[in-house]
């Protein structure tokens, strides 16, 4: 049967601007809906069973994996998240080998999750994973883990999503997300392929960027020899190649997931055209001795969590309903603590900042560089708590430390922060922090 079509002009769909995620909504949520939304929020790493029950064959020599937890429940995760996955490849009775694998479905279908592997013929588990994982196969999963991830909300979604070879795993889970959510998101993606035949979901991503006019995608063929038929772009990421797909770049959050070299390269270029650091977020699927013993010691910290949640939740179920406090009676008194009283008296730092406005009391000072605002603060004091209070427009979802939600950058002065996996070493070394888990040091200068 042959379908005819005509082409029409149609109106473009009106949307709401804000992007969040649906669990965010928690926080005005009654208390029904509040029960059924913290199900799907994404609050700590757990250690769980999962069946797969379907395997996809992807270009690339990738396979996607589906699965679902044997429990029943959801998957609550953040796009751009990954499991670590241990795979009897040894046998039963044999040692277990750990793998990390990012979550390429999106949380907004959390019934079921995929990741989705390249087969590495040198390698010793991803050989072993395509052969070997099929429908029925139950694997011990640990996570959500990982600080890569989209925001839960964005008052103006505008993102660059940078991807090379199977670093497109996570990207895919945020296009996936961003596409089934309402916002009017403007998202650009670059995605990097060694053979024109080598890109895995790429048949999906011309569909989402057919009907959906917020995400455009682009395509580049790295250094090997090109078909005639090839129309996309050619060579290497270069700082002519980002301005041609994004020229405005340096106003928008940039996503980058693929090997080293590449997102070494990927960061200076980003710098050369203004992006600056603090908006450049990475992933890296390969990485230096440094990298990887970061990437494990976030495992071992999403594992104590996990352990310590597997308590809690087993006390609470023994415990009187009436003694268990949640997370979201914590998040509600944090919303709506009372603003902070205001005071005269205007602080001499920075030196010419007269236009600040100084609020609360303490015997620290917090100066929040956008606000134009001086919070007072006591060294005991969580510093978000008395910033949002004050005014100052943070965005937090967890407020434990784990979600990266609140991340900002911290101009000088020294914070205690005791956090749950939300950051990573080297955004702590670029000067970021987690509020909701710090405490104040010194006098600070906060770019927030
Ligand atoms: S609110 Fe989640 S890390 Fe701060």
């Amino acid at each position: 049967m042959t379908v005819m079509t005509t082409s029409i002009e149609t109106p473009e769909p009106k949307r709401t601007s804000d992007f969040q995620m649906p669990w965010n909504r928690v926080l005005s949520a009654n208390d029904a809906a509040a029960s059924a939304a913290r199900a799907l929020g994404p609050w700590h790493p757990q250690e769980f069973l999962a069946e797969c029950v379907q395997t996809i064959p992807e270009a690339g020599g990738i396979m996607t994996f589906v699965f679902r937890r044997l429990d029943g429940a959801p998957l609550a995760f953040r796009a751009g998240q990954y499991l670590n996955i241990a795979f009897p490849i040894n046998g039963e009775d044999g040692e277990f080998v750990d793998r990390s694998y990012s979550i390429s479905s999106a949380p907004t279908s959390p019934w079921t999750f995929s990741i989705s592997v390249k087969r590495d013929a040198q390698g010793l588990v991803s050989p072993w994973v395509h052969d070997n994982v099929r429908p029925g196969t139950v694997l011990d999963m640990l996570g959500p883990v990982g600080a890569f991830h989209l925001p839960d909300q964005e008052r103006r979604p505008r993102y660059l999503l940078l991807a090379a070879g199977a670093g497109i795993t996570p990207i895919m889970s945020m296009v996936r997300t961003i596409h089934a959510l309402p916002s009017r998101a403007d998202v650009v993606v670059l995605y990097h392929g060694a053979e024109p035949g080598g890109f895995a979901f790429h048949k999906e991503l011309e569909y989402i960027s057919a009907v959906d006019e917020r995400i455009k995608v682009f395509y580049s063929l790295g250094d090997r020899s090109v078909p005639e038929n090839w129309e996309w772009m050619l060579g290497r990421l270069t700082a002519e190649m980002i301005e041609q797909v994004a020229p405005d770049a340096n106003g928008r959050k940039v996503y980058a997931c693929g090997p080293e070299g590449y997102l070494n390269h990927a960061a200076d270029l980003l710098r050369n055209v203004g992006v600056d650091d603090t908006s450049v977020h990475m992933e890296f699927f390969s990485g230096d001795r440094a990298t990887l013993l970061e990437y494990q010691e976030e495992i071992a910290h999403a594992e104590d969590i996990a352990e310590e949640f597997a308590e809690e939740i087993a006390a609470a179920r023994e415990a009187a309903p009436e003694t268990h406090t949640t997370n979201l009676q914590f998040l509600e008194t944090a919303a709506i603590a009372e603003p902070l009283e205001e005071t005269e008296e205007l602080q001499e730092f920075p030196p010419d900042d007269s236009a600040f406005k100084s609020v609360g009391e303490g015997t620290l000072t917090m100066s929040f560089v956008k606000s134009k605002l001086k919070v007072r603060i006591n060294p005991d004091q969580r510093i978000l708590h008395v910033a949002q209070s004050a005014g100052v427009r943070i965005g937090a979802n967890c407020q434990e430390g784990m979600c990266g939600s609140c991340k900002v950058v911290k101009l000088s002065g020294e914070v205690d922060m005791n956090h749950q996996g939300g950051i990573r070493a080297r955004e702590v070394a670029a000067g970021k922090f987690l509020p909701c888990c710090s405490t104040a040091q010194t006098d600070l200068v906060i770019d927030a």
